[in-house]
């Protein structure tokens, strides 16, 4: 007897009673004359002397027991208006708005992952610069137009960046060759803002010093991030440019067709669209960053990240990017 009167007890220690049904075939088997406990019970009077002793103790404690988890299972009933506390997991519920990435930084993202294959960390630096670094030490002359109050937003003593070759020099300064480097990050320009510019955009530079690092290098880096990014067996051309910082310079054109009515209005008929500038460092600037040019040489590059964002989703105004409309930007999600 003793052991199904503790076998019963295991059994009341580990029942939840949560519904109203629960609590009454509770009380039925613990409560009730005929229910388990009753039953022990009527056996328990028919016992003699000695055995009613040893049983006698746990059997009232089991009934005690019993009734303070009826009464309390009650009360909370009662309570609760008598309702069920179940918890119900078949309750419908109220959807979580799910985010989505920027299509700013799904290419950004997209970009970093392909240079960070072959070999660039990624780095970043401060928007507001000082005019060493968004143009001195990287060889603007004094009277550069870039440095102008229309082009450049000035704040005390500081510019906004006006773009992330900024970086560049941070970087050079702060390191030693060899050094593969991609850097992100919003640029500023004191330009009106229209479909086509805005004041602020986003550039992706990218950078390579070591001993021995030539043009050749520079195209096929460029070559492999273009496979990647557009897709195998896009048309590359690289024209002759000018930038102060590197020597030389060229811009590069991917080619996007003259077939559609959209790829003659994007490139103005040519076919082809430019999507960065780039060359290799300037002598100048590795000097000013005190890197030995005589042993060290490199590349660097710099494409806008909003340009080609729209190229790649068909957006055709700039500041759609920025307007913070969710049902704008859900259609990234998964992307
Ligand atoms: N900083 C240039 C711009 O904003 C882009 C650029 C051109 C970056 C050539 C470079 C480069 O690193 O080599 O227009």
């Amino acid at each position: 007897m003793i052991e199904e009167i503790e076998s019963l007890n295991r059994e009341l220690q580990a029942l939840h009673i949560q519904t109203a049904e629960e609590l009454e075939n509770f009380r039925l088997r613990f409560l009730s004359k005929k229910g388990q406990l009753g039953l022990l019970l009527d056996r328990f009077r028919e016992l003699d002397g000695e055995a009613k002793r040893t049983v006698g103790k746990p059997l009232n404690t089991l009934k005690a027991e019993a009734e303070k988890i009826f009464r309390a299972s009650r009360d909370a009933f009662e309570q609760s208006g008598g309702t069920v506390t179940q918890f119900d997991t078949t309750l419908p519920v109220r959807a979580t708005e799910l985010g989505a990435p920027h299509p700013l930084k799904v290419v950004e993202d997209r970009l970093c992952d392909i240079f960070y294959s072959l070999g660039f960390d990624i780095a970043h630096g401060p928007e507001i610069e000082d005019d060493r670094h968004n143009f001195n030490a990287l060889n603007f002359a004094e009277d550069h137009p870039a440095r102008d109050m229309q082009d450049t937003f000035f704040t005390s003593g500081h510019v906004l960046r006006t773009h992330t070759s900024s970086v560049q020099i941070r970087e050079m300064e702060s390191r030693t060759p060899p050094m593969r480097l991609v850097m992100p990050g919003r640029v500023y320009r004191n330009e009106a803002v229209s479909a086509r510019s805005n004041c602020f955009f986003h550039q992706i530079e990218g950078l390579y010093i070591d001993e021995g690092v030539t043009f050749a290098d520079l195209k096929q880096t460029l070559y492999y991030f273009v496979q990647q990014f557009f897709g195998e067996g896009t048309k590359v051309r690289f024209r002759a440019s000018y930038f102060p910082f590197t020597e030389p310079s060229a811009e590069m054109d991917i080619w996007a067709g003259t077939d559609t009515e959209e790829n003659r209005r994007l490139t103005k008929g040519t076919g082809w669209l430019e999507v960065l500038g780039c060359g290799m460092v300037h002598p100048n600037v590795l000097k000013n960053c005190g890197i030995d040019s005589e042993k060290f040489s490199g590349f660097a590059f710099g494409l806008g990240i909003d340009r080609i964002t729209m190229l790649k989703y068909g957006i055709s105004d700039i500041r759609d990017l920025f307007l913070n409309d969710v049902r704008m930007l859900k259609q990234f999600r998964g992307s």
